[in-house]
């Protein structure tokens, strides 16, 4: 075994699957939602356990990292007053009391984009600083999906904090070339779902944007017309986000764990379709193996709510090489090892 994680609002395993495949080895997880613990039994044969409120610290098993894509919720603005930062009733509480007692070597956390700039940069300043008090050196960066060959403009906050003074360089993640929605569809079959012409309009000069994204027109749904100002329907039919359509040329708006119609539309080969659930699968980076349970809509919730797993690969990655292999608590190849590709190593005959 190369070294012991724990997955923390576990959903259906992202972060797990990206660890995994950097040879960690997850020894605790816990997800609150029936249906993502069902899918996450499928597919790690692994039972989660539910509230992590409900979880005596000193049971977790050791682990040399803890992972979390934990929800995002204000700080008691009392606590702050009162000049210490009051994380007590707040998700992120759960996380810390583990930390106290564990001391893992290294923290992941992953949240929304904005989770910078929630509760005015408090909520960001308390979850840093409590992290901090706990001996850990942080580091952040909003990352994007998309710089991790997944053809979709997903930002993510990303806080990494290890024990011994250790700072985390994401400069050095490895960063791949932009792919396209195109990359991932599947072969033509009879479930697509076509949209008439009459259903959609196409903008003339459809623009690429430094996200990769493609606008190329909107769907033609009844919209309330009262207030509506003369010559601008079509305005208000863009701005809806599921009314949109997006050229397969390009890259994919963040797939969002609201949107349980998976009203996802692509511009493909001069046609405009939905996007399969499959396809919604790719666009996170799950292989076609992974298996899916109960109705649609919550399959599409659990895929919005997921975090991109190439993204976590190249995480776990350096997480290995700068946090844990300098704190030795990853065994490090032996001069008989030979490597055949970053982290692969073979015996080689002397
Ligand atoms: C943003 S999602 C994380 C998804 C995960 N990173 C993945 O790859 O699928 C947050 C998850 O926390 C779970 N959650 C919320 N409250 C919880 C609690 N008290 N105990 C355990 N899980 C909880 C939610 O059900 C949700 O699946």
């Amino acid at each position: 075994m190369n070294f012991k994680f724990i997955d923390l609002f576990a959903g259906i395993g992202g972060f797990r699957t990206g660890f995994e495949r950097n040879g960690g080895s997850c020894v605790f997880s816990s997800e609150i939602d029936a249906h993502a613990q069902e899918m996450y039994r499928l597919n790690y044969n692994d039972e989660p356990f539910s509230d992590i409120t409900k979880v005596d610290e000193r049971e977790i098993p050791h682990h040399d990292v803890l992972l979390a894509g934990f929800p995002c919720q204000p700080f008691s603005i009392a606590g702050e007053k009162k000049g210490f930062n009051d994380t007590r009733g707040t998700l992120f509480f759960d996380i810390e009391r583990i930390l106290k007692e564990k001391q893992p070597k290294a923290v992941i956390l992953e949240n929304v984009k904005h989770f910078k700039s929630h509760d005015k940069g408090n909520t960001l300043k308390v979850v840093l600083t409590a992290l901090e008090e706990l001996g850990y050196t942080t580091h952040w960066q909003v990352l994007n999906a998309k710089d991790f060959s997944v053809p979709q403009n997903r930002e993510r906050t990303i806080i990494v904090g290890a024990l011994n003074g250790i700072k985390f360089d994401f400069s050095k993640l490895e960063r791949r070339d932009m792919t396209s929605i195109k990359d991932i569809l599947e072969e033509d079959n009879e479930a697509f779902e076509y949209l008439d012409e009459s259903e959609y309009t196409l903008i003339e000069n459809p623009k690429r944007q430094a996200s990769g994204l493609i606008f190329v027109g909107y769907r033609n749904k009844k919209i309330r017309t009262k207030g509506t100002r003369a010559d601008t329907l079509h305005l208000s039919r863009v701005h809806k986000q599921p009314n949109r359509i997006y050229s397969s040329q390009g890259t994919h708006p963040t797939l969002s764990s609201q949107e349980s119609g998976g009203r996802y539309f692509i511009y493909h080969d001069a046609r405009v379709r939905k996007l399969t659930l499959k396809e919604c699968y790719r666009l996170m980076g799950f292989a076609d193996e992974f298996k899916h349970i109960g109705s649609k809509a919550k399959r599409y919730n659990r895929i919005g709510n997921s975090i991109v797993v190439p993204m976590v690969e190249a995480i776990a990655k350096e997480v290995k090489v700068q946090i844990l292999e300098s704190e030795g608590s990853v065994e490090k190849p032996s001069k008989v090892m030979k490597q055949t590709s970053l982290f692969d190593f073979e015996e080689s005959s002397i």
